[in-house]
């Protein structure tokens, strides 16, 4: 018997003490200000950036008045020129003239943060990029192609134009990182990820704008995972900016949440009285239900998010505008044979307020537009909104962090008082109870031990007795039963052997 078994048995020793309960100081968590916005050595007091929007609809007024605000304000600058009667004499040179002006004219306004929105596919597209280098635009904004070929990057560097590319996909974001990297060892200052949602041409097959797994909320993301590698590459901050759909403080304060640096925003920015399209423009927004805005197929070869009209139902339909005219194919993408209008004269009309003859691009939001207000205030609705966001935000986190507390210390409680009947029940000292019981359990099988051991000689002596008592009795037998077939053999002459 192996006495050590019992002494080997083991409760479970947990020591209440060993256990950390979290600590953690609620008051650490805080609300704020929205952010600053730091791309490149342009630091932006608040990180909004309005949205370039073409044709004219974002020029100096607007710009300036955002940039004044603390924000980032973009000059839109494709087919600006038509801006100038003399656009079908001068041709792309009437881009570069009349962009230069609107630089000069924001830099008068404003010594804020000024950026030109470029589409890469247009046609004058370096010419542009150099108008926006000699006239100190501090960020170029490259949307609508990814700028990866023939980009002036030493040139850019040298001007102090910071570069922020336009994505729809964290694929997209890669390739171009990883082209500047092999061709120009260097990488844009920030990215914006344009969504869905937004106005204007969108980077999207048609099939992928309602699909789920396009949503900006997973595109911010995935885009934020392809930079991460390069800022680490480069040692260098590289912020991501989310657009498409932003209309309120608590949206900003929601991508925030995701990672988004700074939100771009397109559609609450036409509905300000600095915006520099006509009042009918922006009173198709005030005026626009949720069904009037949806999805057209440019003549750029890409969807587009606009108020549907008159114009764009005869577009359609296949009806061609008349006395359709091109001033000087400024995208490659565009042909006017197949073109049932153009789209740099439609947008520019519908700047002018003309919407009969063209149309207005606009976000998926646009019907939630109730009033035209001042940049200030909207930029304070924003910076209001955000806040009560985040403070909402951090109230449910607070209520969380103090539910799960009070849970803990439940399970405290809980655990003290199974920790209490458990120690009763066993007796206070453990150890102490076990080793009576094993006193007590060896006792009783050292007894038994001794008394079989006595018994046992007195045992093994009868059965011996027994045994040779029964040997005599087999012999005693077996020799009366040979005496018995010896007489009946001799009687009756038979063998009992046969
Ligand atoms: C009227 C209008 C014109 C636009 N034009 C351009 C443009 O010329 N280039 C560009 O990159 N994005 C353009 N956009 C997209 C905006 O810059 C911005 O990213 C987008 O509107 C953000 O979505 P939101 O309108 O829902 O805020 C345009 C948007 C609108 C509403």
């Amino acid at each position: 018997m192996d006495f050590n078994i019992i002494s080997k048995l083991q409760l479970p020793k947990i020591d209440l003490s060993n256990i950390e309960w979290p600590k953690f100081d609620v008051s650490m968590l805080q609300w704020s200000q929205m952010p600053k916005l730091k791309i490149g050595d342009a630091v932006a007091r608040l990180p909004i950036i309005q949205g370039g929007m073409g044709v004219g609809i974002s020029l100096s007024k607007l710009s300036s008045a955002v940039a004044n605000e603390g924000g980032i304000g973009v000059i839109a600058a494709n087919s600006i020129g038509m801006l100038n009667p003399e656009y079908y004499a001068k041709h792309k040179d009437a881009n570069s003239i009349a962009l230069r002006q609107e630089i000069r004219k924001a830099r008068k306004m404003t010594s804020g943060l000024i950026g030109v929105n470029i589409m890469v596919a247009v046609d004058d597209f370096l010419d542009l990029l150099r108008v926006s280098m000699e006239e100190g635009a501090d960020m170029v904004f490259l949307g609508a192609g990814l700028p990866i070929k023939n980009i002036p990057v030493k040139e850019l560097r040298e001007a102090g134009v910071k570069v922020v590319p336009i994505v729809s996909s964290g694929r997209a974001a890669k390739l171009i990182f990883k082209s500047w990297m092999k061709s120009y060892n260097d990488i844009p200052d920030a990215v914006v990820v344009e969504g869905p949602m937004a106005g204007g041409h969108l980077g999207f097959k048609a099939d992928q704008i309602d699909d789920p797994d396009f949503v900006l909320e997973n595109i911010v993301p995935d885009v934020i995972a392809e930079i991460k590698v390069y800022e680490e590459k480069c040692s260098r901050s590289i912020p991501v900016i989310a657009a498409g759909g932003i209309f309120t403080g608590a949206d900003i304060s929601k991508f925030f949440k995701l990672g988004a640096r700074g939100v771009q925003m397109g559609t609450r920015f036409v509905a300000t009285h600095e915006c520099d399209a006509d009042i009918r423009f922006k009173q198709a927004y005030v005026s626009c239900k949720e069904g009037d805005v949806g999805i057209i197929k440019s003549p750029v070869g890409l969807p587009g998010r606009a108020i549907q009209n008159q114009f764009l139902k005869d577009a359609a339909e296949g009806k061609k505008r008349k006395g359709l005219r091109c001033a000087w194919k400024c995208l490659k993408s565009c042909d006017l044979k197949t073109a049932k209008y153009c789209i740099s004269l439609a947008l520019d009309n519908a700047r002018k307020g003309n919407l009969e003859e063209g149309f207005a691009f606009a976000g998926s939001n646009a019907y939630r537009v109730e009033n035209i207000v001042a940049v200030k205030e909207l930029m304070q609705e924003l910076k209001r909104d955000y806040l009560v966001a985040e403070k909402a935000g951090a109230g449910r986190l607070r209520g969380e962090y103090e539910k799960a507390l009070e849970r803990l210390s439940a399970l405290k409680e809980e655990y003290t008082v199974a920790l209490t009947s458990l120690q009763e029940e066993y007796g206070k000292d453990y150890a102490a109870a076990l080793s009576v019981l094993q006193e007590e359990y060896g006792k009783s099988l050292e007894a038994s031990l001794l008394a079989f051991q006595d018994k046992y000689p007195n045992a093994m002596d009868k059965i011996s007795k027994l045994k040779e008592e029964y040997s005599k009795a087999v012999d005693r037998a077996s020799a009366l039963k040979a005496d018995l077939v010896a007489m009946f053999e001799r009687s009756s002459g038979i063998s009992c052997k046969a």
